[in-house]
């Protein structure tokens, strides 16, 4: 009998249609966030899973999903996977990294400038009818060459956006878990400083670092205070890391010069004082966007699923494993705990 994958959402067809060689397929129609109880519903008969950042998957929704061996998430960030719990249950779960990363970064730089320099805010005055004449001081913005650039999480994205930077004559500082290598440093051309540095010196602020409880709100009142006031901030990481209601303050108060979020805790939601102010530009969720990358981080979603289920070219060592550790210790297939 041949294995059976989930695919939680429509994803490119003619890509996901590769699993069809090897897997029965069931690919659920509607978009969106599935209720928890259908999501165990559907890993309850599965071998494996094709599932997006919509897809919440812990230790209830496997319980009941004994031949469950791998979950290919198609994305870089997995917090909405409970790993430890998939790991224990010797489940390997995969990312999709690297392919994203230049796209990702592209936009990190477009929505920074776009907050700077009042991209959305002024076309939507433009279109508002309101540009009645030109003037000298129409939506005078923030600079954005030549200024000091924060970026907070120096994995590959933070490293791409800082290669952007050099283009722009800026100053890189970073912050992140670890110091980079010396060498990497300096093709990035970027300073490590601790956290408070960052916050100060920055004028731009970008956030790129992975979502984990321990960062939840790194963002909030007290952080934003040690900020420059002509400061903007731009997360394209994850929106728990900032606390959207001391953004909002900031921003309406003047704290904050302005923001561009991509990101948001509640999301799909929005924060109903971030809707109605002037100075963010909000955008849903789209940072590794473009065709071409969305298609490859499906593309490569599909090449772990398989190679996480043990079949194709490189059966038993998919290209991207979150926990390697798993692999060692995998379910075998269709066998109950
Ligand atoms: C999107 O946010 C991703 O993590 O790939
Ligand atoms: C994740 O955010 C990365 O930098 O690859």
């Amino acid at each position: 009998v041949r294995p059976r994958v989930w695919v939680s959402q429509p994803l490119f067809g003619d890509i996901v249609g590769r699993l069809r060689e090897h897997f029965d397929v069931i690919e659920t129609a509607a978009v969106g966030k599935h209720p928890q109880d259908e999501i165990a519903a559907m890993l309850a008969s599965c071998d494996g899973a094709l599932v997006t950042l919509n897809d919440r998957i812990g230790a209830a929704e496997i319980a009941n999903a004994p031949r469950l061996r791998a979950i290919a998430n198609v994305g870089v960030g997995y917090n909405n996977l409970d790993v430890p719990a998939l790991t224990q249950a010797g489940i390997v779960v995969t990312n999709t990294p690297d392919v994203l990363t230049e796209t990702t970064a592209d936009f990190g730089f477009a929505l920074m400038m776009a907050a700077a320099r009042r991209i959305t805010e002024a076309e939507r005055w433009l279109r508002d009818g309101q540009w009645k004449q030109w003037s000298f001081e129409t939506m005078l913005g923030g600079d954005v060459h030549g200024t000091t650039l924060g970026i907070l999480g120096m994995g590959r994205i933070g490293q791409a956006i800082a290669c952007r930077a050099a283009g722009f004559r800026m100053r890189v500082l970073y912050h992140n878990r670890s110091r980079l290598r010396a060498d990497i440093e300096g093709t990035c051309r970027a300073q490590y400083v601790d956290f408070d540095t960052l916050l100060a010196q920055a004028d731009h602020l970008v956030l790129v670092l992975p979502y984990s409880p321990a960062v939840h709100h790194l963002i909030d009142a007290t952080a934003i205070a040690k900020m420059k006031p002509t400061a903007t901030l731009t997360n394209i990481a994850r929106g728990g890391i900032v606390d959207e209601d001391a953004l909002a303050d900031a921003l309406e108060s003047g704290r904050l010069a302005a923001a561009g979020l991509d990101v948001y805790e509640g999301e799909p939601a929005i924060h109903p004082r971030l809707l109605a102010l002037r100075n963010v530009v909000l955008t849903p969720h789209i940072a590794s966007g473009s065709l071409a990358t969305r298609r490859a981080m499906v593309s490569l979603a599909v090449e772990n699923l398989t190679a996480a289920l043990g079949v194709g070219p490189r059966a038993g060592d998919p290209p991207s494993p979150v926990n390697a550790a798993a692999l060692g210790a995998q379910r075998k297939p269709g066998i109950s705990k």
